[in-house]
Order: C-alpha cells, then structure tokens, then sequence
C-alpha cells in the first residue's frame, strides 16, 4: 500500500513541489513507497517546508539507499558522506556545481540520487535547474538512435578536479575546501544511452562537465557529435527550475537528469547540505 502524497507538478514534463511530509521523522513504509514511486515519475522531488539537523538528514537519505562515494571534497566533520555546499557573500571563484553536469558521472557506478537541503538560501537567485534526459533521448530521430546504440562515451573528472582543472588547486578564499589531484585524470566509459534500473526507460547518459569524449572516434568527431547531445539537451521544454526556500530538501535522480546551480545571487550567502546515494553501473 502507499500513501498518497501532495505533490504538485513545476513543470509540465517533470519536477514536483512536495507538501505536508516532515522528513525529520522516520516515514512509514507506505510513505517512501509513495516518495519512489513519485521519484520515479518526477525525477526531481522539492520537498518544502523542512528543518533537518545534518543527522536527520542522513537518516531521511538512508531510508531511500546507502550512501555514494564522494571525491575531492572535505566533508563536514563528523559525517564523512555530507558535503556542506556553501558560497559566501563575497565569493567570486567558479562556482560548485556551476555548469551542467550528473553527478560523479567518472565514477564506474555513479549515484542514483543527490538529495541537496537548503539551509541559507538568497533571497532570489541561486536556482538549480536541471534536464530531462528520457525526453533528451526520446527526441532524436531514429538515425540519431541507432548511430548511437551500442557506443560509449568516456567521463573524467579532469576538467574539474584534474591540475589544470577549474577546481584543480585549492582556493583559499573559497568557503568550501575542494581538492583535485592527479587522480581526476582517470577515465571511466559509459553507455551514451542507458536503461534507466527502475523505470526501464532509455535515456541519454551525457553531461557537459564530465563527459570528455567518445570511445573509437577522434577529437573533432566526439567534439561534434558531443556538442550536439549537450545542445539538445538544454532545450527549454526539457528544463526544469527549482527556486530554493529556507527549508526546501530537493532530491534529484542523478541517472536521468542533468543539473546547472545558477551563479545570480552576488552579495548573498548560500548554504546547503548535500548527501549522495550509490547507484548502478550503466548499462
Ligand atoms: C551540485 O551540483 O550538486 C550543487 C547544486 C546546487 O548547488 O544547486
């Protein structure tokens, strides 16, 4: 049996606002039965009104899955799988989670969901909007599918976290202690188009930060054919924006959407808490 939730769509293609849930308490097992299967349809859920301790929201996590790897980044102390995601008011370096990206798509089984709480949010500014890749694959045509059924892309975390990388020496007037290395070099293929584990749905598995190339083409090839998917992929009916409040605990499925933190709030400070869960190996 499930509970039925108050969920209302943002868009008319995915995300929903969810009400009337105090994820501070353990749920029932009808109610994550109802928050999966929500998930599953929306992709992205905004749980609103919440006020969680970092223990709290641990524990909202684990009841959906274990906890995902976390590179390159200082967790807060104490919780080694929670990543404070805090911009002061006068940072100007890049910004985490600035461009589009998935989440640790270089890792060889890259987190099924991100679950991200807004603690201190801007008054306006510092959205996070993502994409829908069921419809970003949906949409090609049938050549555009079966050139790339069957091909793999590589995903790096270089262009990140490598030496040259954007985060690739620490910035010490920056908020949060990140550190690349020589290890982000690495490289990991992946599926161009995965089958998502739940939903059984195709989707398209690239995102513009962390997949680099394709394997078995050249440089100038996987550039074209990679800028293209990265384009088509932005297309406005394929977006969805969630405008943070103080509170709002945003759970996004990491296999088939992308995700942009929009760098507009000049001034004012964001804080946020993240946490990871494992996923899959694409396939
Ligand atoms: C992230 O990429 O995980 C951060 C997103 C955000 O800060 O909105």
């Amino acid at each position: 049996m499930t509970t039925a939730i108050d969920l209302r769509p943002i868009t008319g293609s995915f995300g929903a606002d969810v009400h009337g849930i105090d994820l501070s308490l353990p749920l029932d097992g009808s109610t994550t039965a109802a928050i999966e299967a929500a998930f599953a349809e929306h992709m992205v859920l905004a749980f609103r009104g919440q006020e969680l301790t970092v223990d709290q929201l641990e524990a909202f996590a684990l009841q959906f899955g274990t906890f995902g790897d976390t590179p390159f980044i200082t967790p807060i102390d104490g919780h080694p799988n929670v990543l404070a995601v805090i911009r002061e008011a006068e940072e100007a370096g890049a910004l985490f989670g600035g461009s589009w990206h998935s989440d640790w798509s270089f890792q060889s089984a890259p987190p099924s969901a991100t679950i991200l709480y807004g603690h201190e949010v801007p008054q306006a500014g510092g959205d996070t909007v993502f994409t829908n890749q069921y419809l970003a694959y949906e949409t090609l045509s049938n050549g555009m599918k079966r050139m790339l059924d069957g091909v793999n892309a590589i995903h790096s975390a270089q262009r990140s976290y490598g030496p040259q990388g954007v985060f690739g020496r620490p910035d010490p007037s920056a908020a949060m202690h990140i550190q690349g290395g020589e290890e982000a070099l690495t490289t990991q293929v992946h599926p161009i188009v995965r089958t998502h584990a739940v939903t059984g749905r195709k989707l398209l598995f690239v995102n513009d930060v962390y997949t680099i190339g394709i394997q078995d083409m050249n440089e100038p090839e996987s550039k074209a054919l990679l800028g293209y998917l990265f384009e088509h992929s932005k297309q406005v009916s394929f977006l969805c924006r969630v405008r943070w409040e103080p509170g709002t605990v945003t759970m996004w499925d990491n296999r088939c959407v992308q995700h942009h933190a929009i760098n507009d709030y000049p001034g004012q400070r964001r804080e946020m808490y993240r946490v990871t869960l494992a996923g899959e190996v694409p396939v």
